[in-house]
């Protein structure tokens, strides 16, 4: 994954915990990289590798790490660093949403090595739809969670969150109800 994933779980991580923690997660992770490229391609088993440390590391479940990278993914990263995306995307979380499946094709302009996640959006009611969730990654689900309940914060809108065919669709997979 690009770099701006990595440099995300760093600044997570010092955010919460500071520089100490950061510096042991890295050690912990056998990752051997002084600082991440925003604009640079990384193997993806670097991400796994972070994010399982700090799991390890403040000992917590790895779900949570993910859940938290995607809040923070959206709040701070999205938010922060690609504002005018983000507002591209949607002035409200329904609009965003059924904007979500196009949403990375403007990304891959910036980040033509981009591998993103693919997202169909069925079942559209006024408080409601559901969001279907294909990657070519595994262990990514609560990532997504995350992301999601960030996108909820970001556009000041509770959301209930449902997996009605969670056993069918395995991990690379998902389907999400979403209502508001
Ligand atoms: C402006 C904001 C965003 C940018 C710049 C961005 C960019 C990226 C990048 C660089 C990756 C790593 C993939 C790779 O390097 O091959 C990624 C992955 C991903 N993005 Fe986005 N993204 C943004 C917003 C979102 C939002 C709002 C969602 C909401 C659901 C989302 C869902 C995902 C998911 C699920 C992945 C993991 C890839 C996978 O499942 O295989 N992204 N994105």
């Amino acid at each position: 994954m690009y770099g701006l994933v990595n440099k995300a779980v760093e600044e997570l991580v010092i955010d919460k915990f500071g520089l100490e923690k950061w510096e042991a997660v890295k050690k912990r992770s056998g990752v051997d990289v002084e600082f991440f490229i925003s604009s640079e391609p990384y193997d993806d088993e670097v991400t796994y590798a972070l994010a399982n440390a700090v799991g390890e590391e403040v000992d917590i479940p790895l779900s949570e790490v993910m859940h938290a990278l995607g809040e923070w993914w959206v709040l701070k990263t999205a938010k922060e660093k690609y504002g005018s995306l983000l507002v591209a995307g949607g002035s409200n979380l329904k609009e965003f949403l059924l904007h979500l499946p196009v949403f990375h094709n403007r990304i891959s302009l910036i980040y033509p090595r981009l591998t993103p996640p693919e997202f169909r959006v069925t079942h559209v009611v006024e408080n409601g739809l559901r969001l279907h969730y294909y990657s070519k990654r595994q262990g990514l689900k609560e990532f997504v969670r995350g992301l999601l309940f960030g996108l909820s914060k970001l556009y000041e809108t509770p959301i209930t969150l449902t997996e009605p065919f969670d056993e069918a669709t395995g991990d690379s997979q998902a389907v999400f109800g979403i209502a508001w």
